[in-house]
């Protein structure tokens, strides 16, 4: 499944005076199994471009849609800075909740549930709440449910931004493997440059006020492995790149705030 963003835009505020244009002229694709990352600046407009996409937010301008299978309501799976966990629920009924959302009968939530469990290097927490588990594993937790209804679309918002630095590099090897086996269409937002060349096979650069796309950058190196020493060059010829058509809006974003 392909998804399409044309000619986004998204204005907040009700008074025309006050009003803020976060997105502007937003044109592009997700392509079926590509791993597209969104970074920028603080303020400019990831979030709410990743909250259209999907259709948490509905765009004043311009559409989304899906290319692929129109007959089915496309399955998405989204992931949050902040893992909303049911506290209630231990991980493995946080995991299958879309799944029972959807009428799916118990024997498969198990079958389904513990498949992504066991993936997301979670086996043996199953019975665990949310208040027992570490921040990573609540993270993997929620990864683990967005997969559960294998969705069309997965997006990931910000993932590892409250893990700490070593928990972080672990969680993206694992991210990447997980993807290498999943393959799906993935969007996902980071101000983390390195983050954003080690996972992404497109970086979309927004610039801000407003969130226009700067640049599309295509990442030519192998999906694995990227973090050894034979790409370190070129790793670091791409996050310069990026850098320098963020550094602007980024100092200008640390003098607002
Ligand atoms: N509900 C809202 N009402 C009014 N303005 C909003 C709303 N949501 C976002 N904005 C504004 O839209 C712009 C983009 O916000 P957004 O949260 O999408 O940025 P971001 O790139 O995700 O930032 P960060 O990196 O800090 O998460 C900001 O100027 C923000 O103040
Ligand atoms: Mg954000």
């Amino acid at each position: 499944m392909r998804v399409v963003i044309e000619n986004v835009e998204k204005r907040f505020g009700d008074s025309k005076k006050k009003e803020v244009t976060a997105l502007k002229n937003i044109n592009f694709s997700i392509e079926e199994q590509e791993f597209v990352v969104l970074v920028g600046p603080s303020g400019c407009g990831k979030s709410t471009l990743l909250n259209i996409v999907g259709g948490l937010l509905s765009p004043s301008q311009g559409e989304v849609y899906f290319e692929g299978n129109e007959d089915k309501d496309p399955a998405l799976g989204i992931v949050f800075q902040e893992i909303a966990l049911l506290p209630w629920r231990t991980v493995y009924q946080n995991v299958i909740y879309g799944l029972e959302e959807r009428g799916i009968g118990r024997k498969e939530c198990q079958e389904i549930g513990q498949h992504y469990i066991d993936m997301v290097g979670l086996t043996g927490f199953e019975k665990a709440y949310p208040k027992q588990l570490s921040g990573g594993m609540k993270q993997r937790a929620g990864i683990a449910r967005a997969l559960a209804v294998e969705p069309d679309l997965l997006l990931m918002d910000e993932p590892f931004s409250a893990l700490d630095a070593q928990t972080r590099t672990i969680m993206q090897e694992e991210l990447l493997t997980i993807w290498n086996r999943t393959k799906l269409s993935t969007l996902y937002v980071t101000h983390n440059i390195q983050e954003a060349v080690y996972l992404a096979d497109r970086v979309i650069v927004l610039s801000r006020h407003p969130g226009e796309i700067k640049e599309i950058i295509k990442i030519d190196l192998p999906r694995m492995g990227r973090d050894q020493e034979q790409y370190r060059k070129q790793f670091e010829r791409y996050s310069d790149e990026i850098w320098n058509l963020i550094r602007h809006d980024a100092q200008a974003a640390i003098k607002e705030a």
